[in-house]
């Protein structure tokens, strides 16, 4: 098999999906293992959960650089580099990211959010999907480029939404599809299958024929 890759995964706050690709990697055969997991908060209750599980935390404040978020992301990759991070995942991670953070990281980060992209872009999606009356909702996997909740897809799990749904039912519905969902799409990331299926989808792709 080859070499296990080392991974950092970005989170703000409850951290669940983290918990999910720490378990993940807990397989021998899962292609990355979590080298760190860093937040920008202290407080981030998925810090605990994290160092619980086995994992290697540390938190880097983005409240004593104020305005200077990319003051901020130099410390966060010196953290990450301290920790030898190869590849990116951001699961929970509130804030955007600066252009120079995400070209130092281009192709090596990917991202999760909670709707069926290109619906529902940014916060409040389950009220969003809710507000929309679709029938079917879910969450994304993609790559991180520097428009927000803009790069290609790698991956997506739909759930129905039900009648009587509210947006604390129906968020916890798609938190259970994105815990599946995250650790599958991010060995396709890192093995580079999801390049190989998006370079097969654009061949094929009847629309650009
Ligand atoms: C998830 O819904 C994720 O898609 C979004 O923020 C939430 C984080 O949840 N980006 P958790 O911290 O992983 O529990």
């Amino acid at each position: 098999m080859a070499r296990r890759r080392r991974v950092g995964v970005l989170i703000s706050g409850a951290g669940s999906n983290a918990l999910a690709l720490i378990e993940a990697a807990g397989a021998a055969d899962y292609p990355a293992e979590v080298a760190l997991v860093l937040s920008n908060n202290p407080d981030a209750p998925g810090l605990a959960k994290a160092r619980t599980a086995g994992a290697p935390t540390a938190a880097v404040d983005h409240r004593p650089f104020g305005k200077d978020r990319e003051a901020h992301e130099r410390a966060l990759n010196a953290a990450l580099l301290a920790a030898d991070v190869e590849f990116l995942a951001l699961a929970g991670y509130m804030r955007v990211l600066t252009p120079a953070f995400v070209r130092a990281w281009a192709g090596r980060m990917v991202n999760i959010h909670p709707s069926l992209l290109p619906l529902f872009p940014g916060l409040h999606t389950h009220r969003a999907a809710l507000e929309a009356g679709v029938k079917l909702h879910g969450c994304s996997v993609h790559w991180v480029v520097e428009g927000v909740d803009e790069g290609p897809l790698i991956g997506q799990a739909a759930v129905p939404v039900l009648p009587g749904d509210d947006e604390a039912a129906l968020a916890t519905r798609v938190l259970t599809a994105e815990h599946r969902l995250y650790p599958a799409c991010l060995a396709a990331a890192i093995t580079g299958k999801a390049m190989a299926a998006q370079a097969e989808a654009a061949l094929f792709n009847p629309v650009s024929e």
